[in-house]
């Protein structure tokens, strides 16, 4: 699978996740403009594919001259809640003295360095859950998509499946289809099923009850920011993932890059949790399904709390 963010003739390419499962093809990415609408249209999504991209819209910027930093800004606010984009924002920016091919230069570093760090981080887990859970072959559940698509390649959560496939490990995989913009049934159900992981696509108000039936092993999550103590915003149905499994024992285990820590921030509640357009609920598939005027509470992420987490695992290790 090709790179989801990349850098080719003086443009960002990006994998349009808008287009999958029905298409898997690329959109070239000119100016910042075109990169901020990706973004906020989730053409581009996931906590590391966003740093990346942010890193790489600062090149695009510097190359074309005028205000850069303030362009900088532009794409760091395009969406608040995964701080990975304004890290890779402001790990670009911080070359801009020494000039663009710096710029890029440091963005292309940490895109090799992402793909590296999600296969440590999910290699750290898989050893995790191998110790967390008895039963093999693993039945394990998924929420949002945390694979190839929501980095620059190979995943965190869904990292740890494709080091237990490889072991042949897993059983299948539960995968929430994560309302309202189908992550898990359009995009990791289609990583899964490109890699030959059986897999069944449940709504996300199955989970609980799938856990009741003694049906989930583990449950593996991304995350979007994780506060100094531990607490961890993620796409909104996390926290009640997590309720569930802490309610039935079976383990929750959040995987992710440092990149997605945020010391600055204190505890989950201080994070910025993203509102989306009503309409994201009150259609389907462009078809009005709500009654006119219909109003809608719509938050694009949740925070869970440190104490219903069994671990947050990245690259450095296993954090209980
Ligand atoms: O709104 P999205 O699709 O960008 O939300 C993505 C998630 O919540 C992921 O779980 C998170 O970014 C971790 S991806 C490795």
């Amino acid at each position: 699978m090709r790179r989801t963010v990349d850098w080719a003739d003086g443009a960002i390419v990006i994998v349009d996740q808008v287009a999958l499962p029905g298409e898997y093809r690329t959109l070239v990415l000119r100016t910042v403009t075109e990169l901020v609408d990706a973004i906020q249209r989730l053409a581009v999504r996931g906590a590391p594919a966003l740093g990346a991209a942010g890193a790489l819209g600062v090149a695009l910027a510097a190359y074309q001259g005028g205000d850069v930093r303030a362009e900088a800004d532009r794409i760091a606010h395009a969406r608040p809640t995964a701080v990975n984009l304004a890290w890779g924002v402001q790990r670009a920016l911080a070359q801009l003295p020494h000039g663009a091919d710096a710029v890029l230069a440091e963005a292309r570093a940490m895109l090799d360095e992402d793909e590296q760090r999600n296969r440590t981080a999910s290699a750290h887990a898989a050893e995790l859950v191998l110790d967390a859970c008895q039963r093999r072959p693993l039945r394990l559940l998924s929420h949002c998509n945390t694979g190839h698509l929501a980095t620059v390649a190979w995943g965190t959560a869904l990292g740890v499946v494709w080091h237990l496939h490889a072991r042949g490990l897993v059983e299948s995989v539960l995968v929430d289809e994560t309302r309202p913009l189908l992550q898990g049934s359009r995009l990791t159900a289609w990583e899964l099923e490109q890699a030959g992981v059986p897999y069944r696509v449940q709504p996300d108000g199955a989970a609980a009850a799938a856990m009741a039936r003694g049906l989930v092993d583990c449950v593996l999550v991304g995350a979007d920011r994780i506060a100094a103590n531990g607490d961890v915003a993620n796409k909104i149905g996390t926290y009640g993932l997590a309720i569930a499994a802490a309610h039935h024992g079976v383990p929750f285990v959040v995987v992710a890059p440092t990149s997605t820590v945020d010391k600055t921030i204190a505890t989950g509640s201080d994070i910025a949790i993203e509102e989306r357009a009503a309409a994201e609920l009150t259609e389907f598939g462009g078809t009005q399904i709500a009654p006119d005027g219909a109003a809608a509470f719509n938050p694009a992420f949740d925070v869970t709390p440190a104490k219903l987490i069994t671990a947050v695992v990245t690259e450095n290790g296993v954090y209980r």
